[in-house]
């Protein structure tokens, strides 16, 4: 594995997931794969989970993560090519980043959506000019449109459930839109579907609202829905995520809070485990009763961020060698 971007990077899904298992169950195996290397983590963005998750993974490996946040630390980054730079923007990426590469072995960005121009934003320009320009391998920590270290750690943590349930049965995941007061990126529902889509081990139903259509080059294969009842009857896993419009992009055009998912509606389910990426709007896109409950696997999915990013650091620095 070169960069890891989205889930087109990876050949073997399974593969990957029982590597990041296997450091799960043994999370120095690999001790010194990463001794004398240097992960530049750059955020753009806040983040929790994944700049902890992502400095443990590397350390684990025995590598050196270092931790930029451009947007509060750094100059204003200029991405557009030929740019007269007469504006905000201080110092541009073709610049900027071949130090990155000569300071770093890999590079991790976390970038994000203006949620303002569909055609700017899905171009994903940000992380493609740090390739260009970097010369290292990249990983992506969340960019515009897509999550990939999310989603890896979903499908991880599905697959464990799985295996405790000692079942080889195709599950039934159900990822439901959710109310939420901001206008939010589609980056993890487009993610979750175009990984449990590669993945191709579940029967995959996507519900929203009218208007709420996610990208179709992400959902294709999943069955839609705007009747989340019947989304949910059998689930054995429901993904809740909230998401602005993508067509007419970036707008709120509901948050009807009967979409919020309760313990009645669970009842409809398999006995669903219930999940989501976090951070979560409490009682907004889901409910007390049950991020408290027995049906919510959310903290060990976020504790599997881990051994997501650890698998995937691992590969990069294996095919650097
Ligand atoms: N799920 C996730 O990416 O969390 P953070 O934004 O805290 O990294």
């Amino acid at each position: 594995m070169k960069n890891f971007i989205s889930a087109a990077d990876v050949t073997d899904i399974d593969s990957l997931v029982a590597k990041a298992l296997a450091y799960k169950a043994d999370p120095l195996k690999d001790k010194n794969l990463g001794a004398n290397k240097r992960v530049g983590m750059l955020f753009l963005n806040p983040s929790m989970r994944t700049r902890l998750s992502t400095q443990i993974a590397a350390q684990n490996l025995g590598a050196e993560p270092i931790v930029f946040n451009v947007d509060k630390e750094g100059w204003a980054l200029e991405f557009e090519e030929e740019a007269i730079m007469s504006g905000n923007t201080v110092e541009h990426v073709k610049d900027a980043a071949p130090i990155m590469g000569n300071y770093f072995d890999v590079l991790c960005i976390r970038t994000f959506p203006s949620l303002k121009n569909k055609e700017d934003d899905y171009s994903e320009l940000y992380i493609k000019q740090f390739i260009k320009y970097s010369g290292i391998p990249v990983v992506s920590l969340e960019s515009a449109t897509l999550h990939p270290l999310q989603s890896l750690t979903d499908i991880i943590t599905i697959t464990e459930s799985l295996e405790a349930q000692r079942t080889t049965r195709k599950p039934r995941i159900v990822l439901t839109w959710a109310p939420h007061v901001k206008a939010l990126p589609q980056c993890v529902a487009n993610s979750f579907s175009q990984w449990v889509n590669a993945w191709g081990k579940a029967d995959f139903v996507i519900t929203h609202p009218e208007d709420y259509e996610l990208d179709t080059r992400f959902t294709k294969g999943a069955t839609i829905t705007h009747d989340q009842d019947s989304a949910l009857k059998d689930a054995d896993f429901v993904y809740v995520k909230n998401w602005s419009t993508y067509a007419d992009y970036g707008k709120i055009y509901n948050n009807d809070p009967e979409w919020m998912l309760t313990n009645e509606k669970l009842q409809a389910t398999n006995n669903a485990k219930v999940m989501h990426c976090l951070p979560v709007r409490r009682n907004v896109e889901l409910s007390d009763e049950i991020l408290d409950g027995p049906s919510s696997i959310v903290t060990r999915e976020a504790s599997n961020r881990v051994w997501a990013a650890q698998a995937v650091l691992a590969e990069i620095l294996r095919h650097k060698r």
